[in-house]
């Protein structure tokens, strides 16, 4: 079998590929391979181990050839695969949903009291030996306790971000497709149309998949919507935010502050951002934990052996009836 890894992934991932595949291809630079080196390098491949980072679309399926048979995705968002097109030539398409909750939630809530206690910005000032005592007010911010959370989309990250919040007293709303009856018992969450989350969180944190539905969720209307005093925080992805808006928003005042790990076209950062204090940006590491990442790298290693050996893989994201799989 001719396996291609697409970049270099925690050894706990390797290793049981190794054990079943010694000899995988894998990308060992440390950074995202040119579309041109991609199509060159999945050529003839049976599976493909991927990251968020490649774009794996009908040409990418076309130069790996007919004989490829599984994507194995390490990230749990999977909108950088066409999945329509590998289900209708065949292909499975696997991603690693739960190992990055806890890590991904973390992150939310540290950039969550990062912008509202002026964390980054406060520190900037230290180190530039700017402190020079005590102020009744230096570097006021926003309080947490007691405030209310918007979580837009309580699946399995916003959830658990809406659980974390049961030390710090909040007010829950949440926004999904449908109740989540046991969030609602264990912290008290109603749950809202878009519009009402917005007009009355403090914390706003998305968490809904990338699709063509939600891109652009949150525009200058909907950041017009929020309180002057709100934040929002998001760790799902970029193109949920129109970044344009967001930072003209930033800039007049419209919320307080925002908190981003991922941005709309990755790795660039919308340049008005980069100059304003009042938001604070993380390089899309919100599953940047050891644990996670590498939970994550033997789940898609499990998925890919377990496609190839002809057996459901646990995390197959087209399981359609009828389908038969290229095994
Ligand atoms: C990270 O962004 C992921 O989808 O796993």
């Amino acid at each position: 079998m001719n396996i291609f890894v697409t970049q270099m992934i925690p050894q706990t991932g390797l290793e049981i590929l190794r054990r079943v595949y010694p000899d995988f291809r894998i990308n060992a630079e440390q950074r995202v391979l040119s579309r041109r080196e991609l199509l060159e390098q999945v050529q003839g491949a049976d599976a493909l181990l991927s990251l968020l980072t490649d774009k794996i679309d009908a040409a990418v399926l076309d130069a790996a050839g007919p004989q490829l048979k599984i994507v194995a995705n390490m990230a749990v968002g999977y909108d950088n695969i066409d999945v329509g097109t590998a289900t209708e030539r065949g292909i499975m398409v696997t991603n690693t949903p739960g190992v990055l909750t806890d890590a991904t939630s973390d992150h939310t809530w540290a950039l969550l009291f990062a912008i509202a206690r002026r964390v980054p910005e406060s520190e900037n000032y230290l180190r530039a030996g700017k402190f020079k005592g005590w102020g009744p007010l230096l570097f006021l911010g926003g309080a947490v306790a007691g405030r209310t959370l918007g979580i837009v989309g309580a699946g399995r990250i916003g959830s658990a971000v809406a659980m974390k919040s049961r030390g710090f007293n909040m007010r829950v709303l949440y926004t999904s497709r449908s109740p989540k009856p046991q969030l609602e018992a264990e912290t008290g969450a109603r749950r809202v149309e878009l519009e009402e989350l917005l007009r009355e969180s403090d914390f706003v944190s998305l968490h809904v998949p990338l699709s063509p539905d939600t891109i652009h969720l949150i525009h200058a209307g909907s950041l017009r919507m929020m309180k002057p005093t709100a934040y929002l925080i998001n760790t799902g992805r970029g193109p949920l935010v129109d970044e344009a808006a967001l930072a003209e928003a930033l800039k007049n005042g419209v919320i307080a502050g925002a908190a981003l790990d991922v941005f709309e076209q990755e790795p660039e950062v919308q340049p008005e951002l980069m100059k304003l204090e009042n938001v604070v940006l993380t390089p899309h590491t919100a599953s940047a934990t050891v644990e996670s990442r590498s939970k994550m790298s033997v789940m898609a290693a499990e998925n890919l052996i377990a496609g190839l050996a002809g057996k459901k893989p646990p995390n197959l994201l087209n399981p359609k009836r009828g389908q038969v799989w290229k095994i």
